[in-house]
């Protein structure tokens, strides 16, 4: 039997991506491109190279243009057609394969994103899955989540993607304390706390936004009142899961990029464009050229 049987992927997309205004003022945070692909794309492929088949995109306002990206646009299709652009009509079709099944739920409120995940649970039921934020891009040989579905076969329970962040940044992300490794890379958690300041964080072990749950969670959600920030999070209802069931850090092999944040963006953007498949050979010419002016 394959080991890719987490069918649904959940990708909280609500959020108004103040950070980079005006850019996200009448298009969503998660269309930024990366060289030429939006994030939610990048996010996308990342699930299905995992076996998702149903993408469940919990939206908000202004968040249209994703439905749109992922929809067919036999206008534009027709016009490429008639200009001879092949090419640029098979990266079009390319964007979702025809066997993907794209949901969207309107979040009704800002409410945090344990209010999003659960928002998810008419689609998704009582089966295990993934859940995505496009914020944090990840470049990896094997796609991050791909790697936690194999993780979650082997182990059973829920597994959270982690990675170590210098101590004075913990109060950005849920903070998590594990015991001893079962499996390289793989040790279960005993604690999480969402945003912890430096001094009362458990490590510096920190979830980053790649989770794959299992259906009992969205019980556990259903029990968290509002936590840090006057929201409903994630990270609470998870608090809840690991007293019931194991849930697992997984140490994720590939770099991770915090596109929630202007540096972050531009590190990727940066590192995408020099391995890219057309561009990186100009590009790394051009900055080798402008380093020397630096
Ligand atoms: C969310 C989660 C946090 C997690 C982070 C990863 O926070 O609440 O636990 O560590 O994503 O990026 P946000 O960045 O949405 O504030």
């Amino acid at each position: 039997m394959s080991i890719y049987n987490v069918k649904t992927a959940v990708f909280p997309v609500a959020g108004r991506g103040t950070r980079f205004l005006p850019a996200t003022k009448a298009s969503p945070k998660e269309m930024l491109p990366i060289v030429d692909k939006p994030l939610i794309q990048y996010a996308a492929e990342e699930a299905l190279s995992a076996g998702a088949e149903t993408l469940v995109f919990i939206t908000g306002s202004s968040k249209r243009a994703i439905e749109d990206h992922f929809d067919t646009d036999p206008e534009l299709d027709a016009a490429l057609l008639a200009q001879g652009k092949q090419d640029l009509l098979d990266t079009l079709r390319g964007i979702l394969p025809s066997w993907a099944a794209c949901v969207y739920i309107r979040q009704s409120a800002p409410l945090g994103l344990g209010h999003a995940v659960l928002c998810a649970k008419p689609v998704v039921g009582n089966a295990p899955f993934m859940v995505h934020l496009a914020d944090d891009l990840i470049d990896a040989k094997v796609p991050c989540l791909r790697q936690m579905v194999k993780v979650h076969a082997t182990h059973g329970g829920s597994v959270l993607g982690v990675q170590t962040v210098p101590k004075s940044e913990t109060d950005k992300y849920g903070i998590v304390s594990v015991e001893d490794p079962i499996a390289p890379r793989v040790s279960r958690i005993s604690h999480i706390v969402e945003k912890p300041k430096p001094a009362k964080a458990p490590s510096n072990l920190a979830v980053v936004g790649r989770y794959l749950l299992t259906g009992q969670v969205f019980e556990e959600l259903t029990q968290v009142g509002k936590g840090a920030g006057g929201e409903i999070q994630l990270t609470d209802g998870i608090a809840r899961l690991l007293k019931k069931e194991p849930v697992y850090a997984y140490e994720f092999e590939g770099k991770r990029y915090d596109c929630g944040s202007k540096l972050g963006y531009l590190q990727a953007t940066v590192e995408f464009g020099l391995n890219h498949n057309k561009l990186g050979k100009d590009f790394r010419a051009y900055l080798k050229q402008l380093s020397k002016t630096l």
